[in-house]
């Protein structure tokens, strides 16, 4: 338990303890600036199982970008790219390349949402406004977080849409069988050397998160690299957002490899949550997911003794989460199965978690040096540690 701080409080208490004047319902919706929307989706249906859903560009005339909703149960993803060659995202992906520009929190107020966060010190970045079509109207506003990324607040209460005025159901020839995914469980930052508790206390202060566990660079380091942690939760547990900063090591830190090829902070992952996650990973593998390589044979011979000396028992074989080279770990509450992707583009930035929560409800402590080493493994590849 020596790596968890706060836990024995317990996690009720803690998010009691988040305040009330940003009630969040959820997330609502990630938007990607990508170089290729049309192909981006396809590759999200394909590999990851993604639905097409809604669209808006040139045939719903739109003339200055296309963007692509795929969904998947309650997750949202858009993929928007410009047009022209004098559009903003162009920069955008000039800087970033292909990334998380809108991590967007569904709200029952968006100006109130605006204005309570804007009061305490948020930067805006769109003034609320209504928007509306023959569905009805939605009230979106927003505000910049780390780097460039923004939270934007959508309310859709009075909106019965596919999903926001302008786009347009996506009616698509080609429909891959969804692989499982549910919603987003948490979604990590990356920030700069000594910027942690910079956007700590943002959350805090601003949107009226709290810290609720922290890792420091002695229990998130390998022989070569570390980094360290802090996660922010709202008040009703539904939103946690992770901020990691980088942290001196023998080499370089992962995080500040993300740094150099993103050029700032922006999100580094997104977790995904299945209920069956033998088969989700089984079904991504096979259209051809690259995942972090497997844990060695004596990570697995640890497993039962980890989670006896927790009093859980494992449900599912394995040998089968071997073969798939899923990670498990386990806490008071119970245990979790996780695995990671390699980064979905070619800059090491942005990569998927896919966890499958069986009673903990923390964030795989007991994995990260295995994980940091099968990072490690790929940054040596890229010439990067
Ligand atoms: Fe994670």
């Amino acid at each position: 338990m020596s790596n968890i701080v706060n836990v024995e409080y317990g996690l009720e208490k803690i998010f009691d303890e988040a305040q009330d004047f940003l009630p969040l319902l959820g997330t609502d919706y990630i938007e990607f600036i990508v170089g290729n929307a049309k192909q981006a989706a396809h590759f999200y249906k394909t590999a990851f199982g993604f639905q097409s859903h809604a669209y808006k560009g040139l045939e719903t005339g739109c003339t200055e970008y296309a963007s692509y909703v795929i969904k998947q149960d309650k997750i949202k993803l858009v993929l928007t790219t410009p047009l022209h060659k004098d559009s903003w995202m162009n920069d955008h992906l000039s800087m970033h390349g292909d990334g998380v520009k809108v991590v967007a929190l569904w709200v029952d107020d968006a100006k109130k949402s605006w204005e309570e966060t804007t009061k305490r010190g948020a930067k805006s970045y769109m003034e609320p406004r209504i928007e509306k079509d023959q569905y009805g109207e939605v009230v979106r506003a927003g505000i910049y977080t780390y780097g460039e990324t923004v939270h934007i607040f959508v309310e859709r209460k009075n909106y019965t849409g596919v999903f926001l005025p302008g786009y347009e159901a996506w009616e698509s020839a080609y429909n891959p069988e969804p692989m499982g995914l549910k919603f987003v469980d948490h979604m990590v930052g990356n920030v700069g050397w000594n910027e942690m508790d910079v956007w700590v206390k943002y959350y805090e202060d601003v949107m009226g998160f709290v810290n609720f566990l922290s890792f420091d660079d002695k229990q998130i380091t390998t022989e070569y690299s570390a980094l360290m942690s802090k996660v922010m939760s709202n008040g009703n547990g539904r939103i946690k957002f992770p901020i990691n900063e980088p942290a001196e090591g023998k080499k370089k830190s992962q995080i500040e490899e993300y740094i150099d090829f993103y050029n700032g902070p922006g999100v580094q992952h997104i977790a995904v949550a299945t209920n069956n996650i033998i088969d989700t990973v089984a079904k991504m593998r096979a259209k051809g997911v690259e995942f972090l390589s497997t844990p060695p044979d004596e990570y697995y011979k640890s497993v039962p003794k980890r989670l006896s000396d927790h009093n859980h028992e494992l449900a599912e074989d394995i040998e089968k989460l071997k073969s798939l080279g899923i990670m498990i770990d386990a806490d008071e509450e119970g245990y979790l199965l996780q695995i990671f992707t390699k980064p979905v583009e070619d800059r090491p930035t942005l990569f998927f978690e896919i966890i499958q929560r069986m009673g903990a409800r923390g964030f795989g402590a007991g994995n990260f040096k295995a994980l940091f080493e099968a990072i490690e493994r790929e940054q040596k590849n890229r010439g990067t540690l």
